[in-house]
């Protein structure tokens, strides 16, 4: 598109809602002007009607940039509040020029994707599985009914269900051999770590599974990882604590299968608390999908190469590890315990807000409210203490959020608690392991990074994932043989990457 032509397709907007304040700088054109500034920028005035001698108000969804490097004025549709990065690329400064690009390190207000799956209104605290809400969902449904909906969009019939439930439980035994990479572990490793590295290996077993564009190929990969994370996960935890491993049992449901691969020991067979089993399923429907967050983004990249969902998946995984991320629940876990006692609360406080370290399950880059996932938390946390016993780590969380949120620093940036500020207190109660709480969140986010993956795939505008940079280092320079590199020349060179 060249400069001022205007897009014909773009919808135009509803003028009696959607244009209440006309732009000024239309407005306020006297008539005669039209003509020069038409002459000067380009612009099809003829579009804006004039009235006593001033520009109507332009009611249509387009933004008008006006180039001050060039003077040249530039239309471009809106649709869906958004502009395509890609028609700024026609605004050029010359002849050379490439074309502006935006600068938005760490995604802060650019979509990457068109999406159908899972809307958050921040500012309110709402968050919607294909619209239905994460209240409804956590009180009614369960684990394996929401990744059913993740996945296909809507809600299964009994008959859907069935079947569905009958594919994930016959995939949830792992080849013998992955048992052996597990062996090589050391005993100690996290199982973080060991869960990323499993779910990579299972692409050397199921090398049809690079073959994503059929369908019925993407169907089975998708059915063996929902079924097998919690295997996985399972024997990595036995792994690590020496204990021998304990096969999947088809009778029980998705949670409870996973607790008895937990935690089965003499017992012939396995009866998991249906209290825990439930408060399990309502944290794994929590989990289950956050639209485009770091992990999601991560899969979404990784996919765009046409590489298999397991290893894809397995690069969501290594993202959701990271303690600003999924890793956070670990890390509230080990602050609670350094905090230790409910009088140290302020001075930890005193702390944050000095900027020494971060109060983690605190934060959120886009609930700047409470995070609704971390509202049910909060309520499921007393029905399993009625199980388990009370754990001495929620009074000094309730003391921790009860002062961060009245106080200014916390007011003032909108800071609340996440979804990870409560869980890793009932994981706890449940008897999981702290460095097990990442992989408790792998588990169901599994199903929410497999629908994402199939909605990127089925996306014909998407392509590989490719940002742009603004380069800012040296440019083309002989290179310095070794001998004539004296201190001056070494700077030089150490210094290449650096501002030029
Ligand atoms: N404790 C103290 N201050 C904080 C916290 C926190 N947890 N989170 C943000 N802030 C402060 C920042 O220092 C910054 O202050 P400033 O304006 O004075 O510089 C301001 O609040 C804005 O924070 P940003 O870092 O710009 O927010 P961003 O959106 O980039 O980060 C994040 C979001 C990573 C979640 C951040 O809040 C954080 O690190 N929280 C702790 C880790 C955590 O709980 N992560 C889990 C998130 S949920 C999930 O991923 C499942």
């Amino acid at each position: 598109m060249r400069a001022s032509e205007s897009r014909g397709s773009c919808p135009r907007a509803n003028t009696a809602t959607r244009v209440e304040h006309p732009p000024r700088a239309f407005e306020q054109i006297p008539k005669r002007h039209y003509a020069s500034l038409k002459q000067n920028t380009g612009l099809k005035i003829g579009r804006l009607r004039g009235r006593e001698g001033f520009a109507m108000s332009a009611t249509r969804d387009t933004l008008t940039i006006t180039d001050n490097r060039t003077g040249k004025q530039y239309e471009v549709p809106v649709k869906d509040g958004t502009i395509r990065a890609m028609d700024l690329r026609q605004i050029k400064a010359g002849e050379e020029d490439f074309g502006l690009m935006t600068y938005d390190p760490a995604f802060m207000n650019t979509a990457s994707c068109k999406s159908t799956i899972t809307y958050i209104d921040g500012d309110r605290g709402i968050l919607e599985y294909r619209g239905y809400p994460i209240e409804q969902l956590a009180e009614q449904s369960n684990y394996l009914e929401v990744a059913y909906l993740l996945l296909h969009g809507e809600l299964p019939t009994e008959k859907q269900l069935a079947d569905w439930r009958w594919n994930i439980t016959h995939h949830t035994f792992i080849n013998e051999n992955i048992k052996k990479v597990l062996d090589g572990f050391h005993h100690s490793a996290h199982p973080m770590g060991m869960f990323e590295a499993m779910v990579a290996a299972l692409s050397t077993f199921y090398p049809e599974a690079k073959n994503i564009e059929d369908a019925a190929c993407r169907r089975k990969q998708i059915h063996r990882l929902i079924a097998k994370v919690p295997t996985i996960a399972a024997f990595a935890f036995r792994h690590r604590i020496g204990l021998p491993y304990s096969y999947p049992d088809n009778d029980l449901s998705y949670e409870g299968n996973f607790l008895n691969m937990m935690f089965k020991t003499t017992e012939l067979k396995y009866q998991p608390n249906p209290v825990l089993e439930r408060a399990l399923s309502v944290l794994f429907i929590l989990h289950a999908d956050h639209e485009q967050n770091c992990s999601t983004n991560a899969m979404r990249s990784i996919g765009s190469a046409h590489t298999d969902p397991y290893s894809a998946l397995a690069g969501a995984a290594a993202a959701l590890y990271g303690p600003l991320h999924g890793g956070a629940n670990e890390a509230v876990l080990r602050m609670l315990n350094e905090i230790g006692s409910v009088e140290r609360v302020p001075e930890y406080v005193r702390r944050v807000k000095a900027g020494e370290f971060k109060l983690m399950g605190f934060g959120h880059r886009v609930y700047k409210n409470y995070d609704p996932r971390a509202t049910i938390i909060k309520q499921i946390a007393y029905e399993v203490f009625d199980v388990t016993g009370k754990d001495p780590l929620l009074d000094l969380a309730l003391e921790l959020e009860r002062i961060a949120l009245e106080d200014e620093y916390f007011v003032k940036r909108k800071l609340y608690p996440n979804v990870d500020f409560y869980s890793g207190i009932i994981y706890r109660a449940m008897r999981f392991p702290v460095d097990m709480f990442p992989v408790l969140f792998a588990i169901p986010r599994t199903s929410g990074w497999l629908a994402q993956w199939v909605e990127l795939l089925e996306d014909p505008e998407q392509k590989i994932a490719r940002p742009r940079q603004i380069y800012l280092g040296r440019r083309t320079r002989d290179y310095v043989a070794m001998k004539q590199r004296d201190g001056a020349a070494a700077g030089q060179a150490a210094g290449a990457g650096g501002e030029a």
